[in-house]
């Protein structure tokens, strides 16, 4: 693997409840180096974002947590690990599909889709002390040779699926750690502004109207316009006001 430190331990799994889970608990017993990366042929609880369930095809997909230790970063710039992480799984699919009718985008906060059908997708946990993070647990998940989903995961695409070749997992995933890598060293060089103005670049429904769900359950008409440092989308209402929203506080209708 052409890497400094992520990946250079990987730990390879059978079977996991949640490779998540199983990082977290590692971290909470033992002192694990910074890039260890936990993956596996087969999560029997793999977790989602809103507590869902993430379910993958075994032997078929990634399921992989990668452990960093993000501790220069202060508690109020934690979204900056899930740009970084949706940033790296964008830069791994672009070059592995490297043509023109793919249209790639990061739908808020870190899922990634391509051709509007979600492809990947990514939980982050962290770990904090009073002032900083001591370490993060970035859970991605990544449909690479799955060819068939459930009728819930309508909107779900893997590289297969849209590509119609399947995929050596191994050079995947040593290419998603080179990826994130490279944007971990640019968070740590504290290059904030490139990352805000790429991850915005690759913003799915950016500048458009877009469909939404509060959390009463109404449905609202927004545009995104921008997503705040902390991580919370900004919408222009149907009245011209701006409001910031929480991931718990909304959800896109599609
Ligand atoms: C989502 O889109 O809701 C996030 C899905 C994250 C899935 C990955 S698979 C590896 C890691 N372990 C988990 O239990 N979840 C993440």
């Amino acid at each position: 693997m052409e890497t400094l430190f992520i990946g250079k331990n990987l730990l390879f799994l059978h079977d996991v409840e949640s490779t998540n889970t199983y990082a977290m608990n590692l971290l909470r017993n033992v002192n694990v180096i910074e890039g260890t990366v936990i993956h596996t042929d087969n999560q029997t609880k793999g977790r989602g974002q809103r507590g869902a369930l993430w379910t993958s095809n075994i032997g078929q997909n990634i399921a992989s947590s990668i452990i960093l230790k993000p501790t220069f970063l202060g508690i109020d710039n934690t979204f900056y690990l899930s740009k970084i992480s949706a940033l790296a799984v964008y830069d791994l699919l672009t070059d592995i599909l490297h043509n023109s009718q793919y249209d790639i985008k990061i739908k808020w906060p870190n899922d990634i889709l391509v051709n509007q059908q979600k492809i990947a997708g990514i939980l982050i946990e962290n770990n904090f002390s009073n002032t900083a993070i001591q370490y993060s647990v970035i859970g991605i998940g990544l449909n690479v040779n799955q060819d068939t989903f459930s009728e819930f995961e309508r909107l779900a695409t893997s590289l297969k699926l849209i590509s119609g070749k399947a995929f050596d997992r191994e050079l995947i995933l040593n290419l998603l750690c080179e990826k994130l890598e490279k944007w971990y060293l640019k968070l740590k060089q504290q290059k904030t502004s490139l990352i805000d103005k790429q991850y915005l670049n690759c913003l799915f429904g950016l500048n458009k109207t877009m469909s939404f769900k509060d959390l009463n359950d109404l449905y609202f008409d927004g545009k995104i316009i921008d997503v705040s440092k902390n991580g919370k989308l900004r919408l222009e209402l149907s009245d011209l006001s701006i409001k910031e929203y929480d991931i718990k506080e909304i959800k896109f209708l599609a």
